[in-house]
């Protein structure tokens, strides 16, 4: 059997980084794409995971390059991976961002950036890869509860995120719900865009944070894309509230446990397909 290929987004620390780590040293014989933006970063964590993983590592471990704002960097991946490999097996696509609670960026600038980054940027990345995707492999994209378009005040994990309190219009829920095109979640983040703009979030029945919108229109990309791809196995996840630096630290959970998740939707034969999932279980998104 050919070698199996991963490619882990964003994966010189935090999250992507544990999910590397997992897949090295539980795979046999596979070889990971560590890709990051920074190329020194990038090297730095391989060289860090050759060591700590030491005769644990069971696969190769490889660094390429990959800023997925960039459409010409996505692009020299796609072009190395098919002329190395011809196919791949698993995209996924952990890189992403958010400002800090006491961020002094405008609204705007939020919104572009965090868009920019986690929605965009996303579609980039799979755009250029999933074509180059084998017939039963898979996509993995890691999203947030901050997705979640209902009110989660109430969950008892996210209640001490206020920022949850704040819904959507019924109008947004359902043009992401049913969404049919990359045009209409496109259309969904533009709006928002345009409102934090004119510092009309509220009015036009939208949460305030950016990132909230940035990972509710990453969910519903992750759905349209399982059901434009039949032969695949797609799902959007949370790995939970994780100590990276994106918590600020705060996160009760390792990174090993915010990979769980990742790691099983990318690798388990019970894995479901085209679902959001949380702790290895799917959960409502709208
Ligand atoms: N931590 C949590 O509690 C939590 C909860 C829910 C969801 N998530 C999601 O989990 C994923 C990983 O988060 P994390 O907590 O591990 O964050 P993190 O420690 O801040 O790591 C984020 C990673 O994404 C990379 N990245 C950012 N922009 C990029 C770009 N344009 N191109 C390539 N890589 C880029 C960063 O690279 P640089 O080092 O170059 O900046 C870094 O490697 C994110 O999608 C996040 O939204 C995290």
């Amino acid at each position: 059997m050919s070698q199996q290929i991963f490619v882990v987004t964003g994966a010189n620390k935090g999250i992507g980084y544990g999910i590397v780590e997992t897949l090295a040293s539980t795979l046999n014989n596979a070889i990971i794409y560590l890709t990051a933006r920074d190329e020194s970063r990038g090297k730095s964590a391989v060289q860090k995971l050759e060591q700590s993983l030491g005769n644990k590592k069971k696969s190769e471990i490889r660094f390429h390059q990959l800023d997925i704002e960039d459409e010409s960097s996505a692009k020299r991946f796609a072009e190395y991976l098919k002329k190395t490999h011809g196919e791949i097996d698993v995209l996924i696509n952990n890189a992403g961002f958010a400002f800090k609670q006491d961020a002094t960026e405008s609204a705007e600038e939020q919104a572009n950036v965090t868009i920019g980054i986690n929605y965009y940027g996303t579609k980039k990345v799979s755009t250029q890869l999933v074509p180059l995707i084998k017939k039963g492999g898979r996509v993995v994209n890691v999203c947030s509860q901050a997705g979640v378009m209902i009110d989660m005040s109430k969950d008892k994990e996210m209640e001490k995120f206020k920022v949850m309190k704040d819904i959507y219009d019924e109008k947004h829920i359902q043009k992401l719900k049913n969404a049919s095109s990359e045009k209409e979640i496109d259309e969904f983040v533009e709006e928002y865009k345009k409102a934090a703009k004119d510092d009309t979030r509220k009015e036009h029945g939208f949460p305030c944070s950016a990132y909230r919108v940035s990972k509710a229109a990453e969910i519903a990309y992750t759905l349209l894309l399982h059901r434009q791809h039949k032969d695949l196995t797609i799902n959007a996840c949370c790995p939970g509230y994780v100590n990276t630096d994106m918590s600020s630290g705060k996160g009760p959970l390792t990174i090993e446990q915010g990979a769980d998740t990742p790691v099983y939707l990318a690798t388990d034969s019970n894995a479901p397909n085209g679902e959001f999932v949380y702790q290895r279980k799917s959960i409502p998104w709208y």
